[in-house]
């Protein structure tokens, strides 16, 4: 219906005649002309309806509203003297209207397009109309060149893009499933796939070496800034490789996707153990763009009087005292905020914070009369205290400690506004445990499909895995492993996660059986797309990504799923409802 989209009309069409579409961003009536804003997904165009050039479409244009869908027919001219608009790409010219239909007419939008105080409910009731602004508009232009990336980069490396089921059975990711019931199977359920996991390591045992996929993933969990129902991955899974081998496919895809996406980042991440990471960061996912590490001072306040420190120092295997170093920390917060601190940490389940602020004359704070000026000394060596520095404690049980001191290492960082904005940071956390023990039950940390590096150790929280995290600025970006190839270690690995061998046989037999059949040593990884364009994009949550995204409540606002559906379509599914709740 075009001749051009809009900011492809130039100077240098003057006197030419065009052809454009669009939708009405604004409309001025100057005394008898009226001005139309033109938007297509190009940008802006003024339009000119003037009586003295055609009586119709001036006529019609009178009519014309925000957001009505007209095709526009006319020839370009120059602006006048001064009246250019250097903020637009099209500001030196305009068209000057000779034929003009209204496609389509708009009711009055429900919010302002753009408005960012706008209520997040309306926004996404009306999604479609949220969509039609330019920012959104970049971020689904970004979203498509990075897709387009990903695929090129993976192809390139001899990746073969393979779509696995959506209607499968359960993979155990750690999440809820997500389940649909079966017509034909009365009482028989689907599950959507968590992720491909089972089935890109069936492919691997197929003999396909490199498979790819853009993938949807759905999990039935509690929602966060970023975290959705459902959500993209791209999914990677090799044949022969080492850890080595996977990381260098990682870093060789995302070094391509930011590429296409205008960004230089470097072309191998750094790394760090789980352990450290932890220690250090109290995060297995570190936001290493700021410094302010822990540092452990357990064997200098297993010295202090103070018995509480004492005590809790005798058990250096459960327990944890952590010292956090602020520089400059004694001159920037003031007493009220050091109050505000304990209040923080303790909503993460610590008894209380100590400090130390390093004045002049040495290191001052209700804590010191509990040590001795040796043991004072050594705290401003480990720590490497500075006059005006504060320096934190947490002491306490290892998993509460490192969790609160850690999350209080971002909080401070946010509150000191030391995090740069414009920086991509990268790091791999490797060496993850194979296990956790949560309420004495063994957990699988990554997944049960992830190869143990020593299976012989007592000690489950010892044995490590060949698993690995990617974290981009504090976020977990993805993840992967090197996966159990051969049948006897993943049914001992099924034992040791308690899960029986009737129990593994009816949810995982399809794997055991197929890892008898030459399954080849292989591994993998998993990259969030969403939580990559969030990031690269810089937008302020996940939904933003995702053109069609759920509520915090797991609702579409804008189709109203989910819904209830008529008792015909249950009948044939073998349901009756029961609610649990209204
Ligand atoms: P994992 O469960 O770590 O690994 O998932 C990989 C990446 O997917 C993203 N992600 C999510 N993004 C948005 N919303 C969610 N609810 C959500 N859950 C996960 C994260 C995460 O790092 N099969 C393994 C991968 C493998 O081992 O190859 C897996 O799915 O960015």
């Amino acid at each position: 219906m075009r001749t051009h989209y809009n900011t492809e009309v130039s100077k240098s069409d003057i006197g030419k005649e065009v052809k454009l579409c669009g939708w009405v961003n604004s409309r001025r009536d100057h005394g008898g002309v009226i001005f139309i804003d033109l938007r297509d997904k190009s940008g802006l165009i003024q339009l000119v309806c003037d009586p003295k050039d055609d009586e119709n479409a001036w006529k019609l244009a009178d009519s014309v509203r925000d957001e009505f869908v007209l095709v526009a027919k006319g020839r370009v001219r120059p602006r006048g003297e001064g009246l250019e608009n250097p903020n637009l790409k099209t500001g030196a010219i305009e068209v000057v209207v000779s034929e003009l239909t209204i496609e389509n007419r708009s009711l009055p939008m429900p919010f302002d397009l753009g408005d960012k105080r706008v209520n997040e409910e309306i926004k996404l009731k009306y999604r479609y109309l949220e969509l039609r602004t330019k920012e959104n508009l970049e971020i689904f232009k970004l979203r498509s060149k990075a897709a387009i990336a990903a695929r090129n980069a993976l192809d390139e490396l001899g990746f073969l893009e393979v779509e696995t089921p959506v209607l499968t059975k359960s993979t155990p990711e750690g999440a809820r499933d997500y389940l649909v019931p079966s017509r034909v199977h009365n009482g028989e359920f689907y599950a959507l796939p968590q992720s491909p996991q089972l089935f890109k390591q069936l492919l691997m045992i197929g003999g396909f070496d490199r498979y790819f996929q853009i993938a949807k993933c759905f999990r039935d969990e509690d929602l966060r800034a970023d975290r959705q129902p459902e959500f993209t991955q791209i999914d990677v899974e090799m044949s022969f490789c080492t850890q080595e081998d996977v990381i260098q496919v990682a870093e060789h895809l995302l070094y391509n996707i930011f590429k296409a996406c205008g960004k230089e980042i470097e072309k191998s991440f750094k790394r760090i153990s789980y352990n450290e990471a932890m220690e250090k960061y109290g995060s297995d996912k570190p936001d290493l763009r700021y410094d302010l590490s822990m540092v452990d001072v357990i064997d200098i306040f297993a010295k202090s009087s103070n018995e509480i420190f004492s005590s809790i120092a005798k058990d250096k295997k459960q327990n944890r005292i952590k010292a956090l170093k602020v520089p400059n920390g004694d001159n920037i917060f003031s007493k009220r905020q050091m109050k505000g601190f304990e209040d923080y940490v303790r909503k993460f389940g610590a008894k209380g914070l100590g400090y130390f602020q390093m004045k002049e004359e040495g290191l001052k704070g209700p804590l010191t009369k509990f040590f001795s000026e040796e043991d004072l000394s050594k705290i401003i060596e480990v720590c490497d205290i500075k006059v005006g520095d504060v320096v934190f404690f947490g002491a306490g049980d290892k998993k509460v400690v490192l969790d609160y001191m850690g999350r209080f290492r971002i909080y401070l960082a946010e509150l000191m506004n030391i995090i740069p904005k414009d920086e991509f940071n990268f790091v791999w956390v490797v060496d993850f445990p194979m296990f956790e023990i949560e309420d004495g039950k063994v957990k699988a940390l990554h997944h049960p499909f992830t190869m143990p590096k020593d299976l012989n150790k007592k000690n489950l929280e010892e044995i490590s895995s060949i698993a690995y995290d990617i974290v981009l600025n504090g976020v977990e970006l993805g993840g992967g492993s090197i996966r159990i190839h051969k049948e006897e270690i993943q049914e001992e690995v099924f034992k040791l996660l308690g899960i029986s061998e009737e129990e593994a046989k009816e949810k995982f037999g399809f794997l055991l059986e197929a890892l008898k059949f030459g399954a080849p040593p292989h591994g993998g990884f998993a990259i969030g797309f969403d939580r990559l364009i969030m990031l690269l994009s810089k937008a302020e949550g996940i939904r933003d990504v995702i053109a069609f995204p759920k509520t915090q409540k797991a609702q579409c606002l804008l189709t109203s799923a989910p819904s209830e559906v008529d008792s015909e379509q249950l009948k044939e599914l073998g349901l009756r409802i029961k609610k649990l709740r209204a």
